[in-house]
């Protein structure tokens, strides 16, 4: 009996371990224990009751009864959802066999949303890319049919598609550049960088390469900032991050209109818990409507697909901007309102070399 109790508290022992929910069922079906994470699933009050009512779901019951009746070995699938949350599981089923009588039987419950999640998601992003490459593709195949047929003899529409087909090409160009700075950045981010780099600097570079296009659309550009801003941070991937938010200041702020770039140090930024540097690219464009703020960063989200695609866009560049902050352990901010522009803000962690000298800074 002394030898019984205390396997029974060995196996209840065992079940508290595991991080998944885990269920125990006496040889009359009712719940014998069930561990913390069981409980945080199904409730407090499934102890000692039976797993029909607890389960409920035939796909989970019938390898159950199986387990009772010939200890028989199973696996299923069981969702299980709270409020709006749906959690998707795979359940081993075990028959713990002790002699003749009717088993225990074991029941755990291993999380697979965030596999399946991911799952989808990859499946979208390829969908996603493919979409992306065949529009431009369909227009060159379109255009190089144009040229073979009725333009064969017309330099000036020769001319015109051929200059379109440049645009296309340039977009499929900007397109792989952008996923391959992606998929780069998602092998980096656990590496944090560990450079002086001066973002007054890469501001005013970024600055002076988008000028042109700024001056072409009636754009002025403003910095508002010390002469230097050290921060602990990768210098090209820097300038990725202020070339994507000028720009996109640019292309969706006014026309004719106004960018302006400010740094601000902060002595002790609470989420970075360290002295900081923010960044903020304001434009008094016509803002973002609230409800795409929140997916602004996923990839080839877009809030006017024409208008992106008008202006060159690939709908990666808030998502390369995001991805860049997250390996330098930054934040991103985006505040709009619709009619009165938008805000990019970036928040760094500043180069301890300057927060160390931070009184002369703030
Ligand atoms: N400053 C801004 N003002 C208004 N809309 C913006 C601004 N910046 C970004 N957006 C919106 O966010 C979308 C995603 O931006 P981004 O990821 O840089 O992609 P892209 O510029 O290639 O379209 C843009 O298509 C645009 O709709
Ligand atoms: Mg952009």
């Amino acid at each position: 009996m002394a030898g019984n109790e205390s396997q029974s508290t060995r196996d209840i022992q065992i079940l508290s371990a595991l991080e998944e929910p885990a269920l125990l069922l006496d040889a009359n079906g009712r719940v014998f224990h069930a561990n913390d994470a069981a409980h945080e699933y199904f409730g407090a009050w499934i102890d000692g009751q039976s797993y029909v009512s607890v389960l409920r779901q035939p796909d989970l019951l019938a390898p159950v009864e199986s387990a009772f009746a010939r200890k028989a070995h199973g696996t299923a699938r069981f969702s299980h959802s709270s409020g709006a949350v749906e959690t998707l599981f795979d359940v081993t089923v075990s028959p713990l066999s002790s002699g003749k009588g009717r088993p225990f039987v074991l029941l755990v419950f291993r999380d697979v949303s965030a596999l399946r999640n991911e799952e989808s998601m990859r499946r979208d992003f390829v969908a996603n890319v493919s979409h992306e490459l065949k529009t431009p593709l369909t227009a060159i195949m379109g255009f190089i049919e144009t040229l073979q047929g009725p333009a064969r003899r017309d330099p000036k529409a020769q001319a015109r598609f051929l200059g379109l087909m440049a645009q296309e090409t340039g977009r499929m160009n900007r397109l792989v550049t952008d996923l391959l700075a992606l998929s780069r950045l998602e092998g980096l981010a656990r590496r944090k960088p560990t450079d002086a780099v001066d973002l007054r600097a890469v501001i005013g570079a970024a600055v002076d390469a988008l000028r042109p296009i700024a001056d072409g659309v009636g754009v002025t550009l403003h910095i508002d900032a010390p002469d230097s801003a050290l921060v602990t941070g990768d210098h090209d991937q820097l300038v990725q991050i202020a070339v994507n938010l000028i720009e996109n200041g640019i292309k969706y702020g006014a026309q004719p209109g106004t960018v302006t770039v400010c740094l601000t140090p902060i002595k002790r930024e609470p989420v970075l818990r360290s002295a900081a540097w923010r960044c903020e690219v304001r434009d008094n464009g016509p803002g973002i409507p609230p409800e795409h703020l929140p997916r602004l960063t996923e990839r080839f989200y877009r809030v006017d697909t024409g208008r992106s695609r008008e202006q060159g866009g690939t709908g990666l560049g808030l998502s390369i901007v995001k991805h860049i902050v997250n390996r330098h352990r930054g934040r991103l901010r985006i505040d709009s309102r619709e009619g009165q522009g938008t805000v990019m803000t970036i928040t760094l962690p500043r180069h301890e070399k300057q927060s160390a000298d931070s009184g002369r800074l703030s």
